[in-house]
């Protein structure tokens, strides 16, 4: 799939727990494209955060230290690395205590411009899938193709739950669910580039789609909306 000589930009947004890098990924593995998760570059801003201290309501702190942080992105079997001043934090960045604090630096408006400032530089080449929450709707309002994945909470809670299991941490799934509900209210209220469907954006429920459903409809979407 080629565009005015330009392979396709994807923006894939959606709550936390509705699948998006996990189908993202496949997908790009099955066409050849990059694949960006850039919910993790505001995970190792708020790791950065919480070793040194800072408060997560102190704005300008938090900004400074983006606008510090070296973040870096690279690929193992199309599965993103991510580097932090050099070390790469990508398993670190899933920790609860991470999770927990994330969406309060993802609310500071000059963390999200240096943060913006990447994402657009990484885009530039196309050939690219990003996922995030404000990708099609602020990030990449020209992608080529616009999907907004959901599903109800209480099926992301289980995905987040599993995953979290997997990666070794006890959960106490009524607490996750809670996390995850107050973080989609701060990812959704927040002044600056909130978690909403951007304008053209297909809309996909996962809850009762399979993994290869969802990697199927997606590829479907791509291929619809570039063709023209
Ligand atoms: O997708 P995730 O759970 O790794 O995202 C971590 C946090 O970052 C979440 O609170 C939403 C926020 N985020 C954002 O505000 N904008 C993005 N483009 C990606 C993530």
């Amino acid at each position: 799939m080629q565009r005015n000589g330009r392979k396709p930009v994807v923006a894939i947004d959606g709550p936390a727990g509705a699948g998006k890098s996990t189908v993202a990924r496949q997908v790009s593995k099955e066409l050849g494209y990059i694949y960006i998760d850039t919910g993790a570059m505001y995970r190792a801003v708020t790791l950065k955060a919480l070793r040194q201290g800072i408060s997560m309501k102190d704005e300008q702190a938090l900004t400074e230290l983006a606008k510090k942080t070296d973040i870096k992105i690279s690929y193992c079997d199309h599965t993103q690395i991510i580097y932090m001043d050099g070390e790469d934090v990508s398993a670190e960045i899933r920790s609860p205590r991470v999770s927990q604090n994330v969406s309060l630096v993802a609310k500071v408006p000059g963390v999200r411009l240096e943060m913006v400032r990447l994402q657009r530089e990484l885009a530039k080449g196309g050939g690219i899938i990003m996922d995030g929450r404000d990708i099609g709707s602020y990030v990449l309002p020209d992608a080529d193709c616009k999907i907004f994945l959901t599903a109800s909470a209480a099926e992301r809670a289980r995905r987040r739950a599993r995953d979290l299991r997997d990666a070794g941490y006890e959960v106490d799934l009524t607490q996750l669910e809670q996390e995850i509900a107050w973080r989609d209210k701060i990812d959704s209220t927040r002044e600056m580039a909130p978690l909403i469907q951007a304008e053209g954006a297909i809309l996909i429920d996962t809850s009762e789609m399979s993994f290869d459903e969802v990697v199927q409809k997606i590829k479907e979407c791509i291929e619809q909306q570039t063709i023209n």
